[in-house]
């Protein structure tokens, strides 16, 4: 109970602190459709639950594409706009990224039952909490009320997105970057539990690894075995970030760190690299022990990545996601 209690508060310093701000940030609250567009949540959930039926690893698309919206200019939906010099072609976006389709599905359902009203930056964040409920995860109030942002950053996205090549060290400078600690680094990389990864992005790890070594020796043997198999196929076949249950949003990401399973560079040195500045062993191992600790931690750094600062001007209210007005 104190807990809750301590969160609440949180909560109220944070939107204080906005009101010496611009503005934009400040106003964030889980009502602010009611009364202008109440079929919101139903049209979001709709969506989202058929795309998950077709493909249930679109749940995991739609998170990540609320991450990588967020880490660039704040969450102000600037990864959606199209043109050659969009966050899309981003080298961590580009033939990565999905979920552009069941984005502009839901704004043509909005559009015709409350035009002009709800963002695009809020109708990706409200889509990644479904994901990761219907994946089985925790359930949040989503802080809504973003505008659309009116420019896209290529390099910002280049820059400020993490890779899984990157040291431990620099990913938490990233995080840190737009206001996350390393606490948020080790939960949000906890998303980690459902999804897919290409080989591209840890076949670094299975040959040709270091001078003394030709496979990581922080990977399981097996696991690299079965890899090697599957890579062999090339850069763009695809595996479970989480080995052990794909598609269901838990804590065996973390257990799977304790044994050596996990699938990027970046996932298995949360538990396996040298204690640097920060120790994030100790947190894989209190998610690895207790997965409600895990899913109220979740929750609350989902509800501080969704509040990452804009950094562009106030924006608008798109009609379409992919162009602004
Ligand atoms: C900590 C630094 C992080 C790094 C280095 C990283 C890197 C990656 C990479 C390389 C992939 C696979 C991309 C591909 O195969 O094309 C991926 C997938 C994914 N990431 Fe992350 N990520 C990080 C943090 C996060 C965070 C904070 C979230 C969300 C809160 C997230 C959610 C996801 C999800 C759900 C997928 C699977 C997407 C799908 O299957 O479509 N990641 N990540
Ligand atoms: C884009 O992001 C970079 C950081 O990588 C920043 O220096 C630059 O000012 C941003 N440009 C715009 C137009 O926001
Ligand atoms: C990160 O911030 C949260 C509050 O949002 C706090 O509870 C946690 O202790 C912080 N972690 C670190 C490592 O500073
Ligand atoms: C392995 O890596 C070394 C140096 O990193 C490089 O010189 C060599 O060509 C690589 N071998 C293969 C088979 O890729
Ligand atoms: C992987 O897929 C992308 C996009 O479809 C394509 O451009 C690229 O050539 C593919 N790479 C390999 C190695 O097949």
């Amino acid at each position: 109970m104190e807990h809750a209690y301590s969160r609440l508060l949180l909560v109220f310093s944070v939107l204080a602190l906005c009101l010496g701000n611009q503005g934009v940030r400040c106003q964030l609250t889980s009502d602010f459709y009611d009364e202008t567009c109440p079929h919101l949540y139903t049209i979001v959930q709709q969506h989202v639950f058929a795309a998950m039926r077709a493909e249930m690893r679109m749940g995991a698309s739609l998170l990540r594409l609320h991450f990588h919206d967020c880490f660039v200019n704040g969450c102000d939906g600037s990864i959606l706009l199209d043109g050659s010099d969009g966050e899309k072609f981003a080298q961590p976006n580009l033939n990565s990224v999905r979920g552009y389709e069941v984005i502009d599905a839901i704004k043509a359902d909005l559009e015709s039952v409350c035009p002009e009203v709800v963002s695009c930056a809020d109708i990706v964040a409200l889509a990644a909490s479904y994901g990761v409920l219907f994946s089985g995860g925790p359930y949040w109030d989503v802080l809504l009320g973003r505008k659309d942002g009116l420019v896209a950053n290529q390099s910002g996205a280049d820059n400020g997105l993490p890779a899984p090549f990157e040291p431990i060290d620099s990913i938490i400078q990233k995080f840190n970057a737009v206001g996350l600690n390393t606490t948020d680094v080790v939960v949000l990389s906890g998303a980690h539990t459902i999804g897919r990864a290409r080989c591209a992005l840890f076949s670094n790890r299975l040959s040709n690894f270091s001078a003394t070594d030709s496979v990581d020796p922080t990977l399981d043997a097996s696991l690299a075995d079965s890899l090697q198999s599957l890579c062999a196929g090339g850069d763009n076949q695809t595996t479970a970030l989480d080995v052990s249950s794909a598609d269901v949003f838990d804590n065996n990401y973390y257990q799977n760190l304790l044994h050596k399973k996990g699938l990027l560079s970046s996932d298995q040195g949360l538990f396996s690299s040298p204690e640097g500045i920060a120790n994030t062993k100790d947190l894989v191992q209190i998610y690895s022990d207790d997965g409600y600790q895990f899913f109220c931690d979740f929750w609350w750094s989902m509800i501080k990545m969704g509040n990452i600062p804009l950094t562009g001007p106030e924006g608008e209210i798109r009609k379409n996601c992919r162009v602004v007005n």
